[in-house]
Order: C-alpha cells, then sequence, then structure tokens
C-alpha cells in the first residue's frame, strides 16, 4: 500500500465498547502504513465511519454524517487528492449495498468481520489497476483475531480487551446475530498474553469485552474449554492488575464458576446485567431463553458472594404485545433488585430481526408514557444509590480530566462516575475518596488525606 508518507486517517465512532475498541484496532492496523489519527476530518485522506444499527434511526445519522463529510471530499479532489470515505460497523454489515447506491461518493463499505483485511482493501481502491469501489461484508471463516496486530502503545490506565465476539442467542429484537455472526471465543492463552502486555504497558483495569462475554468459551492451555469465570480467575493472577470488569452479559450464562468468581477481590463489585423485561411473558416472545426467577435467582446468589455487588442493567419497553400488566411487571422485577443505573429504551422495529413481523404494536403514547415512567423509578434509584455512598471512603482510579479546572474525574468500585478536586500528579493512579455528596449521574467527594482523616478522629 504504498510509501510510508504520513496520511490522515478520521474514524468517528457509534455504539457500544466493541465498536470503540474495533476503532482503535483500525488504527493500529493501519499505523505501519503511515495513517496517523486525526481528530477532525478535514483534508483526511481516509476517513471510516463505525457505525451502530442496535436501535433506531442509525442509517440516518450515517447518511447526515456522510453528508457532512462529502463536502470535504469534494474540496480535496478540487487539489488534485483523494480522501477515501469508509463505512464500517454494524449499519455497513446491514445496509452495505444500500448505503452504496444511495451515496455514490462513498468508496468503501465492510462489516465488523473484515477489519483485518483493511489495508487490502485500501490498495485495491488506490492501484490504478484495482477497483473503484468496494463492499466487503463477508464472514470470513479465518478468525479477524488471528489477524489483527498486537496493540499499539498503551491504552492507559484503563483497558479494553476483547475477549469474545458474535453471538448465538437470537433475541427476536436485535441485529446482533446478524451483524457480529455466530459467537466465537479467542483462546484463554492469547487473552492472559495480551492482559500482561496491558498490564505491562500500564494498565491497573482491564474490562474484558464481548457481545455476550460470558458466553466465552476458549481453548485453556491445558486443553479443556475455559469459561469466564476461570478466566477471570487466572487474570486476577497478574501482578500490577489491580481491577477487572467484564461486560455485556446474558443471564443465562451465568454459571456457578463465574458466579463464584465475583468473591475475587479484584472483580469490581458491578455488574451489567441486562433482562430487557419483567414479564415472563415477554421474555418468551423476545426469545430471551429465561424467565425472571433466573434473573432474580442469579442476582441473589451474587449478593451472597460479594455483599457490596451493585447492578445496571437494559430494558426494552413496549415490545410487541406488551400490556399494562406486562409493563407493571418490569416495574416490580425493578423495585425487586433495586439498581444502581440502568439503560432503557422504546422498542424499535430493526429490519430483518424476527420481531420486525409481529403484530401488536404498541401505541407510540403509550410507550413513551411507559419509558418515562420506568426512568422515573431508576432514576430514583440511581440517585438512591448514589447518595447511600456519602461518607463511604471509596479507591476511585482517576482516569482524565474532571468537570472543572483543577478537578479529576474516575470511577469507584461501582462504576459511579466521581469529580474531585485533585492535583494533576494523581492522573491515573487508584485513590481513596470519601465521598461527600450524590448526584443523579455521579458522586463528589474529597480525597483523603491525613488532616482529613485526622479531623474525623478529632
Ligand atoms: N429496540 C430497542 N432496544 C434495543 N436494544 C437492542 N435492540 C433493540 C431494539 N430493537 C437494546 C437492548 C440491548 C441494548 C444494547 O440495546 O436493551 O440490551
Ligand atoms: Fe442481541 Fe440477545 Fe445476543 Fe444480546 S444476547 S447481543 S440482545 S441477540
Amino acid at each position: 500500500m504504498g510509501a510510508k508518507q504520513d496520511k490522515k486517517l478520521f474514524i468517528k465512532t457509534w455504539g457500544c465498547q466493541m465498536n470503540v475498541y474495533d476503532s482503535k484496532r483500525m488504527e493500529d492496523i493501519l499505523s505501519p502504513f503511515g495513517y496517523k489519527t486525526s481528530d477532525t476530518p478535514e483534508d483526511a485522506d481516509m476517513v471510516i465511519l463505525n457505525t451502530c444499527h442496535i436501535r433506531e434511526k442509525a442509517t440516518d445519522k450515517v447518511f447526515s454524517e456522510l453528508g457532512r463529510i462529502r463536502p470535504l471530499k469534494e474540496k480535496k479532489a478540487e487539489s488534485g487528492q483523494q480522501m477515501l470515505i469508509a463505512v464500517a460497523g454494524c449499519v455497513a454489515q446491514a445496509e452495505g449495498a444500500f448505503i452504496m447506491e444511495r451515496a455514490p461518493y462513498v468508496d468503501m463499505v465492510f462489516g465488523p468481520q473484515t477489519y483485518h483485511e483493511l489495508p487490502e482493501m485500501i490498495a485495491n481502491l488506490t492501484d490504478a489497476y484495482g477497483d473503484n469501489r468496494l463492499v466487503n461484508t463477508e464472514f470470513p471463516h479465518e478468525n479477524k483475531f488471528d489477524f489483527l496486530p498486537e496493540e499499539h502503545g498503551s491504552q492507559g490506565v484503563n483497558a479494553f480487551l476483547s475477549i469474545q465476539e458474535g453471538c448465538d442467542k437470537f433475541c427476536t429484537f436485535c441485529v446482533v446475530p446478524y451483524t457480529r455472526g455466530s459467537e466465537y471465543s479467542r483462546t484463554a492463552q492469547s487473552i492472559v498474553d495480551e492482559a500482561k502486555r496491558l498490564v505491562d504497558q500500564g494498565a491497573l483495569e482491564i474490562c474484558l469485552l464481548g457481545q455476550n462475554v460470558n458466553a466465552f468459551h476458549g481453548e485453556g492451555p491445558d486443553g479443556k474449554t475455559w469459561g469466564l469465570g476461570r478466566l477471570i480467575k487466572e487474570i486476577a493472577d497478574i501482578k500490577g492488575l489491580e481491577r477487572i470488569r467484564y461486560t455485556t452479559s446474558h443471564p443465562r450464562d451465568m454459571d456457578e464458576e463465574l458466579i463464584e468468581a465475583h468473591a475475587i477481590e479484584k472483580l469490581m463489585p458491578f455488574l451489567h446485567l441486562p433482562v430487557q423485561s419483567g414479564s415472563d411473558k415477554i421474555l418468551k416472545a423476545m426469545n430471551r431463553k429465561h424467565k425472571t426467577d433466573i434473573y432474580l435467582d442469579v442476582i441473589e446468589k451474587l449478593r451472597n458472594i460479594r455483599p457490596d455487588i451493585s447492578f445496571s442493567s437494559d430494558f426494552i419497553v413496549a415490545f410487541p404485545g406488551e400490556t399494562d400488566q406486562d409493563f407493571e411487571d418490569t416495574m416490580q422485577l425493578v423495585r425487586d433488585v433495586n439498581f444502581a443505573s440502568a439503560y432503557s429504551f422504546k422498542y424499535s422495529a430493526r429490519p430483518g430481526t424476527p420481531a420486525a413481523n409481529m403484530q401488536n404494536l404498541v401505541r407510540d403514547d403509550i410507550a413513551t408514557d411507559r419509558l418515562a415512567r420506568l426512568q422515573a423509578l431508576l432514576n430514583e434509584q440511581q440517585l438512591a444509590f448514589n447518595q447511600s455512598s456519602v461518607g463511604l471512603t471509596l479507591p476511585v482510579l482517576l482516569e482524565r480530566e474532571g468537570k472543572r479546572e483543577g478537578q479529576l474525574s474516575g470511577r469507584t468500585p461501582y462504576f459511579q462516575s466521581v469529580n474531585v478536586e485533585a492535583n494533576e500528579r494523581l492522573m491515573g493512579q487508584i485513590v481513596d475518596i470519601k465521598i461527600t455528596d450524590g448526584y443523579a449521574k455521579s458522586v463528589a467527594g474529597e480525597i483523603v488525606t491525613y488532616e482529613t482523616i485526622s479531623k474525623e478522629t478529632a
């Protein structure tokens, strides 16, 4: 792909942590070819829109962003230079041909399973004898994990590590099994090696990523199949690593070994465990493959093994056929569990999914009303949770600049955002912070120094 002169790369990322991770890997793949990442699309040699298809209006958002990029490409062309425009990610996978047809200035469209072929794809486009435009939405037999280069540079104190991709669950509302393909787990050894590398490069916290992360079943160095619980035990032994998290999980895959792993100190006492609905009838229509009692049972077991664990979840309201009673059952489940935070969405029909053909849709005004009621309850619980932390001293990994000047910001073990007055020198460290205020979406605190301790004991 040509000489190594510097080229400008702009990547815009939507959606989940998996996409954020993929964008980082695309940067890694292209960096040996002279591509340097830039924060703006102006004058870029290559623009990649890494898209998300999970909920509504995904395609519209991509087209409106493309509309903004197009004049930049034209301007560059006037001076005889080329700007390649690529659409990647799950919208690309689902709507590749449509994008190419409607946006003739898009040069390439490629799905999440093809990123390792990126240099070849670009070479093909820029070669005089190559294709002019390219669509690559294959699910190749070889796996992209085996072809991606090792990480370039450090991810910092807080690193992501992708251990599993795809999903075989086929919830009836969800595009993931179609856009990300069937489930694939990396080998345990390759994950542990990468975790060690990340720690050597300064990571204090590692978040294990996967669309269905706890369905992980990778080959272990002992020849046996390892589940996520076994893997976490191994990673927890890495010296210098302080914190482990994992996301996103399915209640059905919380096996005994994984539940037991929650006794490990380094595994943070916070779990995002999507339930979607509190009605067994709706869970069945969603093909979630579990009932509410399994969910509540898992929560109870986790609380037994780690009494301070807190939970977050995902909810969909107004799934086709959801009655007032079904919705009330969801509200009851929320009251029963008491969440520390949560995401909730109105159902949106995704083309190609089984639920998109379902009848008895819920009227939009009813859906809006239900979402508002659910969010009010979840917000109330989140505020109460944040306020219940006031007075506690919690270790916080300070990972970025804070909201205001002179502040740093980080996360408590329970994944609460904290802003605190702190010297820049403390950036990247785990610092004891006494929580002084609890708000709707965050908490505030002050650094525990000898002075504050002696004030308390005076
Ligand atoms: N409509 C609404 N919400 C959805 N989600 C996934 N698909 C849909 C859809 N079709 C939500 C689920 C999932 C989260 C990532 O997005 O709650 O857990
Ligand atoms: Fe989608 Fe269900 Fe798989 Fe989650 S478990 S990615 S909601 S199909």
